[in-house]
Formats: structure tokens, C-alpha cells, sequence
């Protein structure tokens, strides 16, 4: 079996030539349509090989930014089938219908959007709309018996993420908070290393999240601030990547935009976590880089470091008389995590289909939630945030790591 050298890395592929040919042993990089064709594929008690032709129906609530993220996905997707398109705006609406081709697909105004929750034919929603009226459309999809798959932040406040999580697991639906960034081939890889104890014992985490183009002030008015909308995405990262909880954290921010420090937010904070093991973590998030998306993790332990850097659409360089130059980073969330959101849907559709349990637990995005609050509250006052973990969110279903 020919070796790559690098038996420790998974982004690499293994291949072993069986009676059929050659076969992907490990998949971190396959292409998405080599990902799609083996989670179709059942091979019958009989030997033969069929495939999964059921489609599960799904409706997409808002196409706007993130909205043409997933209908890109949904569509060709083979195991999802879209039947309504939940949208305010009628420009949207049309562009969408005309640029995808949706002629099959019914696009509804939310005034209708009762017609989605009561048709038993509406198997999954996928809610990609503004983060103020996600409580109320998940308790409303997930009380019709939806399964769903919901943008982050779930909401501002823990009672409202506490009573989503509860009512998913009383009703025993797949529910997904859409933390994408757990979904990065990268950041998986060095979860998986950190945990295998490569680097030893965690010293430091960190993360630095430079987002571009900047948004509209019309989404950062409604968008819960930078901790529980940004920074949300590099805490759950630090502490699903580590496995611990912060026990002290503080925050700080400042608005070098006039227009985003006069709606009381910040366009750029630092936080720092401390972990009960003694680690401690440092976040940086900006709402706007001049030189383009710009996302890196990186964990020091005793060991050594584990490094994801950020990521270029192409690796070429210049290298001439005046000097060296390569391309700028991405461009925008969309095309630096286009992996990522991929993967994240493919992981919603295996939960429905009962093929893998929801790796984004309850605990995980209350704690979340509660830390990027805590954030606020430090950079508003300028003081460290003890925090403390025995709440009795209990949620059971098996679904805590
Ligand atoms: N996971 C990620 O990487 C990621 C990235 C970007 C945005 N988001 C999240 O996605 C959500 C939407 O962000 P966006 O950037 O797409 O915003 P956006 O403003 O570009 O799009 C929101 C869309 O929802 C529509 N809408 C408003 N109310 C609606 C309703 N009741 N029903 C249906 N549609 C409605 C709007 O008209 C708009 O087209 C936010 O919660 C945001 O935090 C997540």
C-alpha cells in the first residue's frame, strides 16, 4: 500500500487497492462529490450496491447573506429536496427564484409562513434570517415537528437558548446550532491532535478573526453585538478545541467605526479566557481587515504548537526584482469556510437520517452564549468576569459528551 509519510495527518489520503479498485481510506480532502456518492451509497444484505433515494424536504428561511450559502448546498445536494423559500423582501425573492432556477420551489412571505409550519410534507428547516427572530422560528418549526438546523447566536439570552434545547430533546428532534467553524477540515484536525495529547498540555489557545468586507449597518443594528454574533464562533472554537469551560474571563473593545460605536457596539475586541487545567486563551476579533478574511487558531502546548493559519484561494507568489507577493486572503466568510459549510450540512442531513447523533451540544452553545455574554458585561465595565459552571442545565437524550 503506497504510504504518504504523514500517517499522523488526516488531510492526507490513504488509498488501498481492494478487488474494486482504488478505495479513500481517510477522507479529510476527498471532493464534496465523492463525500455526497458515499453517503448515498447502501450496500444491500445481498451484496448489492443501491442508493438512498429518499429525499428529506426543507425549507430555507431567508435568503440573504448566509441564505445563499445554503440554497448553493441544498441544491445540489442529492439526499435534500427544497420546497419553500421564506423571504420578506420581493427583490430577493425574485432574484433568487430567477438566479437558482427555483421553479419547483414555492416562495412564501413570512405573513404565510404557516403554510410551511402545517404542511407534514416539510421534513427540516434551515433558518438563516436575522439573529432577533430565530427564537421564534425555531419553538415554531421545532413544535410542527421540524427537524432544524439554526444560524448562531440561537438568541441573546440563556433562557431563550435553554428553552429551544429543551423543547428539541422533549420533542426528540435533530436540532443544530450552526457553529461552523467546528466543521473546518483544519480546526478538526488540531481538535483531534489536541486531544491525542501531540501537543502535551495545553498553555495557551488563541484565535484571531478578521472579518471582510465589513456588513451593513442595517445587520450589525440587529445583530446582538459583536461578542454574541462575531467573537461567539472563536469561543466555542477555544473551548470545544481544548475541552474546558473558562472560569475567569475578560473583554475589552473599542469603536474606530463612528457609526458602530454610536449603536453602543465595538468593531474590535480582545478577550482573554482562563481555563480551570491553567490554559489560558486569548481572542481577537475585528469587524473589518483591510487585506481580506483573516481566521487563525493556534494552540502551544508542552509539547509543541499546532497551528491552522489563515487560509489564501491560491498559493501562487510573485517573486520578482522588487520583491515577493502573493494573493490576499479571501474574500469573505462565504468562500474561506465554503468547506466548512458543506461538511456542516452534510453533518444535518446524516443527524436526520439517524446516521450520526448532533456533534453541537446543548451544554456547548449554552456555554457559549453565557461566556460572549460575559464578555459584554467585562468590556462595559472594564472588569474580569468570574464565571462558574454548576448550573443544572441538565438536557438529557444522551446528547452531553
Ligand atoms: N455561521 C456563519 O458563518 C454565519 C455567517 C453569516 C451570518 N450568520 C448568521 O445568519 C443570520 C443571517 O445573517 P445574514 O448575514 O445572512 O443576514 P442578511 O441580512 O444578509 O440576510 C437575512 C435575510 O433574512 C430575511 N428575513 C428577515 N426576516 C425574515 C423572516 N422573518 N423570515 C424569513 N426571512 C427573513 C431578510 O430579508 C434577509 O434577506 C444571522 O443570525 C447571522 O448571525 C452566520
Amino acid at each position: 500500500m503506497p504510504k504518504t509519510g504523514l500517517e499522523h495527518d488526516n488531510l492526507y489520503q490513504k488509498y488501498e487497492r481492494d478487488a474494486t479498485g482504488w478505495k479513500v481510506l481517510r477522507n479529510g480532502f476527498v471532493h464534496e462529490s465523492d463525500k455526497i456518492e458515499k453517503a448515498v451509497k447502501l450496500v444491500g444484505k445481498d451484496g448489492l450496491l443501491r442508493y438512498d433515494q429518499s429525499k428529506i424536504r426543507v425549507t430555507l428561511f431567508g435568503l440573504g447573506r448566509i441564505g445563499t450559502v445554503w440554497i448553493e448546498r441544498i441544491l445540489r445536494n442529492p439526499r435534500l429536496q427544497l420546497v419553500y423559500c421564506v423571504e420578506p423582501c420581493v427583490e430577493r425573492a425574485n432574484y433568487f427564484e430567477y438566479m437558482y432556477n427555483l421553479k419547483d420551489v414555492k416562495m412564501i412571505h413570512p405573513n404565510s409562513q404557516d403554510e410551511v409550519f402545517s404542511d407534514p410534507d416539510v421534513d427540516a428547516v434551515i433558518i438563516g434570517t436575522p439573529t432577533s427572530s430565530h427564537e421564534y422560528l425555531v419553538l415554531k418549526s421545532i413544535n410542527s415537528g421540524k427537524a432544524v438546523m439554526c444560524e448562531k447566536p440561537l438568541a441573546d439570552k440563556l433562557e431563550s437558548v435553554d428553552k429551544i434545547f429543551k423543547l428539541a430533546i422533549q420533542r426528540n428532534l435533530p436540532f443544530l446550532t450552526a457553529m461552523n467553524r467546528r466543521f473546518d477540515p483544519s480546526f478538526r484536525s488540531i481538535r483531534k491532535r489536541v486531544k491525542k495529547g501531540e501537543i502535551g498540555k495545553v498553555h495557551i489557545i488563541k484565535t484571531t478573526h478578521r472579518d471582510h468586507p465589513g456588513h451593513p449597518a442595517s445587520y450589525l443594528k440587529g445583530s446582538a453585538g459583536i461578542f454574541l454574533d462575531s467573537a461567539i464562533h472563536d469561543i466555542d472554537l477555544v473551548c470545544w478545541v481544548i475541552g474546558e469551560y473558562p472560569v475567569t474571563v475578560i473583554a475589552s473593545g473599542s469603536a474606530f467605526d463612528e457609526e458602530i460605536g454610536a449603536m453602543g457596539d465595538y468593531d474590535t475586541v480582545v478577550i482573554v479566557l482562563k481555563f480551570p487545567s491553567g490554559a489560558m486563551g486569548t481572542i481577537d476579533v475585528t469587524r473589518s481587515s483591510a487585506y481580506g478574511y483573516d481566521e487563525r487558531l493556534e494552540v502551544f502546548g508542552s509539547l509543541g504548537m499546532l497551528t491552522g493559519p489563515s487560509v489564501r484561494p491560491t498559493y501562487v507568489t510573485l517573486d520578482s526584482e522588487s520583491g515577493s507577493t502573493t494573493v490576499p486572503y479571501h474574500y469573505n466568510h462565504i468562500s474561506r469556510f465554503a468547506e466548512s459549510y458543506t461538511n456542516e450540512l452534510e453533518h444535518f442531513v446524516d443527524c436526520i437520517k439517524g446516521l450520526k447523533e448532533v456533534e453541537v451540544k446543548p451544554m456547548e452553545v449554552m456555554a457559549a452564549t453565557k461566556i460572549a455574554q460575559a464578555c459584554k458585561e467585562s468590556a462595559r465595565t472594564g472588569r474580569p468576569f468570574e464565571l462558574t459552571w454548576k448550573e443544572s442545565w441538565s438536557y438529557s437524550r444522551n446528547n452531553e459528551e
